[in-house]
């Protein structure tokens, strides 16, 4: 049985098949509806942070395709504090057919599916946000045909958001480039994984300085410089992160029909202004809508059924 925990887990193969088929499902949806093909079938949300697109769109794409979904709030389950993550995953396993989890530490959700009998989501970690890069890559698709060629460049903290789409890029043959403050890199685990995933001829550089990192850019992505979780920490990265604020002046160094994204929620005019977010280059609510669409096709491989 699998689990999507990482996009790394997958082929680009399959990745590239969960997003042809999240086009058809787009498309199926658009066109009066889906088909029940979740019918009989409840998805588990585990939440341990705050959301609204997870929470959402996960339900959203259980009920469209005929299914429902449970939404357990952090005070409600405990993860690990008022049961072990074992005993959770086995008791859980008898109730729903699938289960998302938003966690703190990437090592719980690992646990989870570890002792699940049903798939498990990873519905983000501390490490990584594989079903944001899903929604992410399909909204490039739509916009530039394929990522292939393609060059996406992070501007930001080297976070879980920004590992997903350097892994999800480079797999599906789009040169990576991030530019992030000294100190905020990403963890060199995941930075060896997307070099090991680039030997398809994608490129990553790491730069420093933004405006380098823009030039030719067709994607600039950025995320919040404060994570869920690094709440304490938010005076000093406030003071570090500035020159990487993606604004008017940094967008118009990169190419002409260059899109700008964030996962969102977006801390406006911090590390996106607001004249940008609501512009002309930026896909910020299509991407969002996209979670849905990408959810429901990786939701249906998990299922086995379409
Ligand atoms: N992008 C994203 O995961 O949003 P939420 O935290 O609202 O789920
Ligand atoms: N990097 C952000 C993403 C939120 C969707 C966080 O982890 O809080």
């Amino acid at each position: 049985m699998k689990h999507f925990l990482d996009v790394s887990d997958y082929s680009p193969a399959e990745i590239q098949d969960m997003l042809d088929l999240a086009v058809r499902l787009k498309a199926e949806y658009f066109a009066g509806g889906n088909q029940p093909l979740f019918k009989g079938k409840v998805l588990g949300l585990i939440f341990q942070k705050p959301s609204l697109r997870t929470r959402v769109s996960f339900d959203m794409a259980m009920r469209h395709m005929g299914g429902d979904a449970l939404y357990l709030s952090p005070n409600e389950i405990g993860l690990g504090k008022r049961e072990s993550i074992a005993d959770i995953a086995r008791v859980m396993s008898g109730y729903v057919q699938a289960m998302m989890a938003r966690v703190f530490d990437h090592a719980h959700v690992v646990e989870l599916a570890k002792w699940s009998a049903v798939p498990v989501i990873n519905g983000l970690s501390d490490y990584s946000h594989p079903c944001q890069a899903m929604a992410d890559a399909l909204t490039i698709i739509e916009k530039f045909g394929a990522m292939k060629g393609l060059n996406v460049t992070y501007v930001g903290d080297g976070n879980n958001v920004a590992v997903s789409l350097m892994h999800i890029a480079v797999m599906l043959g789009a040169n990576f480039t991030i530019a992030n403050p000294e100190g905020y890199d990403m963890p060199a685990p995941a930075l060896e994984i997307g070099t090991r995933l680039a030997s398809g001829g994608a490129k990553i550089t790491y730069l420093r300085d933004p405006f380098a990192a823009v030039k030719d850019a067709h994607v600039i992505y950025t995320d919040t410089w404060t994570s869920m979780g690094q709440e304490e920490e938010t005076a000093k990265r406030e003071a570090v992160f500035p020159p990487y604020q993606v604004n008017q002046k940094l967008v118009s160094a990169a190419r002409k029909d260059v899109i700008v994204m964030h996962c969102l929620p977006a801390h406006r005019n911090h590390e996106l202004t607001d004249d940008v977010a609501d512009g002309e280059h930026s896909v910020i609510f299509p991407q969002a809508h996209n979670r849905l669409h990408a959810q429901k096709a990786v939701l249906a491989r998990l299922f086995e059924v379409a």
